[in-house]
C-alpha cells in the first residue's frame, strides 16, 4: 500500500527528462505514469494493450494511423483521450505538454511494433521515481 499520498507537482519537479515515463503508482494491474514531452515521439503500436492518455499540461498531438488513413487529435488541457490496442499512434507536442498516462505495468513507451527509436526518446516499461 503507498504509504502517503503523492504530490504530482512536486513530482514532475523531480526530473526532466522528455518522452522518458515515471511510474508513480499502480492500479491493480496497471501503471500510473507521468511524463514530459515535446517535440515528436514515433510511430508505435501496443498490440495487447489500450493507453489512455491524460493531458495535465500544454497540449498533445497523437496522430493515428488505420491502414491508409491518418488522422490526428489534438489534447488541451484536461483532456483524456484512449488509443485502442493496435493502433498505430505518434505523439507529439510543438510547445511541451505534461501527461498522465494510464496502462498495464509492463508496458513499453515504445510499444510491441515501432520505427526506429531517435536518440531523444526513452524505450522504457516505465522508470522509478528518485
Ligand atoms: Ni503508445
Amino acid at each position: 500500500m503507498q504509504q502517503a499520498p503523492t504530490d504530482l507537482t512536486r513530482t514532475l519537479e523531480t526530473f526532466d527528462q522528455l518522452w522518458s515515463p515515471r511510474i508513480v503508482t499502480t492500479v491493480n494491474d496497471h501503471d500510473v505514469r507521468v511524463a514530459k514531452v515535446e517535440g515528436e515521439h514515433l510511430w508505435h503500436a501496443h498490440d495487447d494493450t489500450d493507453e489512455f492518455f491524460c493531458v495535465l499540461d500544454g497540449e498533445l498531438h497523437i496522430a493515428l494511423r488505420d491502414g491508409d488513413e491518418e488522422r490526428t487529435v489534438v489534447l488541451t488541457k484536461g483532456s483524456v483521450f484512449v488509443v485502442p490496442r493496435g493502433v498505430e499512434h505518434k505523439p507529439s507536442s510543438e510547445h511541451g505538454a505534461t501527461l498522465m498516462l494510464f496502462e498495464r505495468s509492463g508496458t513499453s513507451s515504445v510499444g510491441t511494433r515501432h520505427e526506429a527509436v531517435p536518440e531523444h526518446v526513452d524505450a522504457t516499461t516505465g522508470r522509478a521515481l528518485t
